[in-house]
């Protein structure tokens, strides 16, 4: 069958179980004589335990024991606890040292029958420290920076030159130079980190809230120093990661080893506070933006230099000058990433690591060049559109953002803008219109999948996906599907569990990519299988036709090609030959792709804002963004996605910031009254649609990433439309009240 770009909005498989309540989240899940885990965290920053009292956490009716580093079990893989070689493996604080890095780190778990009784005795454990002095985090303690060794996504160069920068300066006409700065901000899914462990023998399952069922497994049994095969990690669902489930954390090991202390099993739920610290965060950013045109408006300098911050223990560099470039053709340009060290926990990838901060820094300095140009901020995007990637040289695998603009600019109306700021109105609030361009990097990772087509017409698939919310387990069975040309209720998927084929992160937007490849390439091995037991068995109307002449039709029908009156069902030529299913196993993974193009998902995005000068309110009353991704598997789901993205868009422009207290780097807003996010209220006319985009170079499930994509352009297109609305421009996120009014 010939794939759909834009695929069937099928509701989600499991939507039922969702909407009934049926579905069990990480949480969820009992076991007999289970104990329930309750965390004691640090409540300083810097230094060293000296003392932990338990006497009065023991008394506690129900408590059977409080774990920290006097009695933890020792880890066979400690050795293997360092900097990782891969963004998603962190260095873990899991009781084997006195030492605190963090405030807000777990140091002890109180282990009882209930989790009133265990939260009670976590209560009363007293611990006594000696202090260090304190890192801060940013804006604080920038003369302390150094130079990553890497970037999360390791082909990602640290620093980048091209060209001659200080020429390129010199021979322009117009120039920019401007610092924007963005907030350490946090992960906050509604689904809290959760696991329940158990131990049979020397084999460990845990029912773990991760959005990496494999990477969790073999990071788990690297730490315990066991085999990979003794350990079973069980994802049914998830409620949200956007980064902060596809790293395992330390409490994903401290819950296993409580259970090898009490030999029960033991369930560990996060509080919503203890999120805020050691499950990572989005770095905050420091990012300088020069710009320079010559006469016909063409860039002819960037440079983008980025300052982020780390943890004193381990390294993570939020990537904030990678899509600099590469998203607009400019011959001279410098890109340079720094961070310092501070008292926090690692931050990590979160919802566009890197993209969101960056793209926010970079469209507001295309914004504000086109603004000195007095050029439309399109026109002026349109004039330096890069028809090749300028960062790799390479040609693109497929780049519709042309088509973006031209929908996106049609449908939400951007022809009404007038150039001059401060010129709409409504009421009482001056309205304004801003756009951006959006971009996410194509990533892929290796998944295997088992297709297995049964004599009754239906299909199983297996392989060990987790499906974060996404809907990943719809359109795995609807990939699977497409192939043989049956519908999506014939094919059963079998997923979220370790026992299946290993499988991608659902992290970097590269879950369909990777795993429905993997699906992709199984299906096809099958019916390449059925192709060939039709056209040699001699019972078969297909009997001696070419194996390229046989095509499946709608209904699992195969047929030849060029006489489509010959043919028959796929359940008739399994019947026949054997009544036994067919299956294969395919790994699938990149192969020289990237080293002959670039591939990546674009699109525009399109914001109208309203602001209240005399209150400093500001509502975004309209966001649109057009999308090019490649093909879309199910228009519904992928919809979601990028609204959702445009939702963290709003949240990051004029919500979201973690708030540090400057003594002792205690998160003090570590809760969802004080640590804002946008409510219904917040979010007006918002909507996202697809462009049509054959992509075969980029992967088998001819697919880009969509998770990501709705955040990163739709940062700045608000802050350009409150510019266009107010004459002003607001350099530092969030865009609160405070700021408005100053
Ligand atoms: Mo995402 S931040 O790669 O889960």
């Amino acid at each position: 069958m010939a794939k759909k770009l834009l695929g069937d909005p099928i509701n989600r498989v499991d939507g039922a179980l969702k909407a009934t309540g049926r579905a069990r989240y990480s949480a969820d899940i009992k076991r007999p004589g289970m104990l329930h885990g309750v965390l004691v965290m640090s409540t300083i920053a810097n230094g060293k335990i000296t003392a932990i009292d338990t006497a009065d956490a023991l008394k506690v009716p129900g408590v059977v024991n409080v774990m920290s580093h006097q009695n933890a079990p020792k880890l066979a893989g400690m050795d293997k606890n360092k900097p990782s070689e891969i963004a998603t493996d962190r260095v873990l604080h899991v009781f084997q040292d006195d030492l605190v890095h963090y405030n807000n780190q777990p140091i002890a778990m109180v282990l009882a029958e209930t989790l009133e009784q265990a939260t009670e005795g976590a209560s009363l454990v007293r611990v006594t420290y000696q202090t260090q002095p304190v890192k801060l985090p940013l804006p604080a303690g920038k003369a302390d920076m150094s130079t990553p060794k890497q970037m999360p996504r390791v082909d990602d160069q640290v620093d980048t030159k091209r060209g001659d920068l200080a020429a390129g300066l010199a021979a322009a006409i117009n120039r920019m130079e401007e610092t924007y700065t963005t907030p350490t901000m946090n992960h906050n899914a509604l689904e809290p980190h959760a696991l329940l462990a158990y131990w049979e023998g020397d084999k460990l399952t845990m029912y773990n809230a991760t959005q990496g069922i494999s990477g969790c497994q073999k990071r788990v049994a690297e730490i315990f120093g066991m085999p990979k095969e003794n350990v079973r990690v069980i994802t049914q669902f998830l409620g949200g990661g956007f980064g902060s489930k596809g790293t395992t954390f330390s409490h994903v090991m401290l819950a296993p080893m409580a259970a090898k202390l009490t030999g029960k099993p033991v369930r560990l739920v996060l509080k919503r506070e203890q999120m805020f610290g050691m499950v990572g965060n989005r770095s905050a950013t420091v990012q300088r933006l020069n710009l320079a045109t010559g006469k016909d408006g063409k860039l002819l300098a960037t440079a983008h230099h980025s300052i982020t911050q780390t943890s004193d223990f381990d390294e993570f560099a939020e990537p904030a000058g990678t899509i600099t470039r590469m998203l607009y053709a400019c011959p001279n340009l410098d890109t340079t990433h720094k961070f310092i060290r501070a008292n926090i926990g690692t931050p990590a990838p979160m919802r566009a690591p890197g993209e969101a901060p960056g793209v926010f820094a970079l469209e507001s300095a295309i914004d504000e060049m086109a603004a000195q140009l007095r050029m439309d901020p399109l026109a002026f995007r349109l004039a330096n559109y890069a028809e090749t990637d300028p960062n790799k040289d390479k040609p693109f695998s497929s780049k519709s953002l042309r088509e973006c603009y031209r929908q996106g600019a049609e449908r939400f109306g951007w022809s009404k803008r007038p150039a001059q700021p401060r010129s709409l109105k409504n009421g009482n609030y001056l309205r304004g219109m801003g756009m951006a361009t959006t971009v996410y990097p194509m990533n892929r990772g290796e998944s295997t999948a088992l297709v297995r087509l049964k004599p009754d017409g239906t299909v199983q698939v297996e392989t060990a996906t987790q499906d974060l919310g996404t809907g990943t387990f719809t359109i795995m069975t609807q990939i699977a599907a497409e192939v043989f040309g049956l519908s999506p209720d014939q094919v059963t998927l079998s997923a979220g569990d370790s026992i299946y084929p290993t499988s991608s992160v659902s992290g970097g937007s590269r879950n369909t990519a990777s795993t429905g490849s993997a699906v992709t390439q199984a299906a096809q091995e099958v019916l390449k299988k059925a192709r060939q037991m039709a056209l040699k068995d001699p019972k078969s109307p297909l009997f001696n036709v070419a194996e390229a002449e046989i095509v499946v039709q709608k209904g699992g029908q195969l047929q030849q090609k060029s006489n489509p009156k010959v043919g028959e069902a796929l359940t008739s030529l399994l019947k026949r030959n054997g009544n036994k299913p067919l299956e294969a196993t395919v790994q699938s993974k990149q192969g020289d792709e990237k080293g002959k193009y670039s591939m990546n998902a674009f699109g525009a995005v399109f914001a109208e804002v309203e602001v209240d000068e005399l209150l400093g309110e500001v509502r975004v009353t309209r966001l649109l963004g057009s999308f090019a991704a490649g093909r879309i598997v199910n228009l519904k789901t992928a919809r979601s996605q990028v609204l959702g993205g445009m939702v963290w868009a709003v949240s990051m422009a004029l919500h979201e910031k973690t708030v540090f207290d400057p003594r002792n780097n205690r998160v003090m807003n570590a809760n969802l009254a004080e640590y804002h996010v946008p409510v219904n209220a917040d979010i007006q006319e918002i909507d996202g649609f697809f462009i049509e985009e054959a992509d075969d170079i980029v992967n088998p499930a001819g697919v880009k990433g969509i998770g990501e994509i709705g955040v990163v352009g739709t940062v700045s297109a608000i802050a350009n439309a409150i510019y266009h609305a107010t004459g002003r421009r607001f350099r530092d996120l969030p865009i609160t009240v405070d700021k408005v009014l100053a």
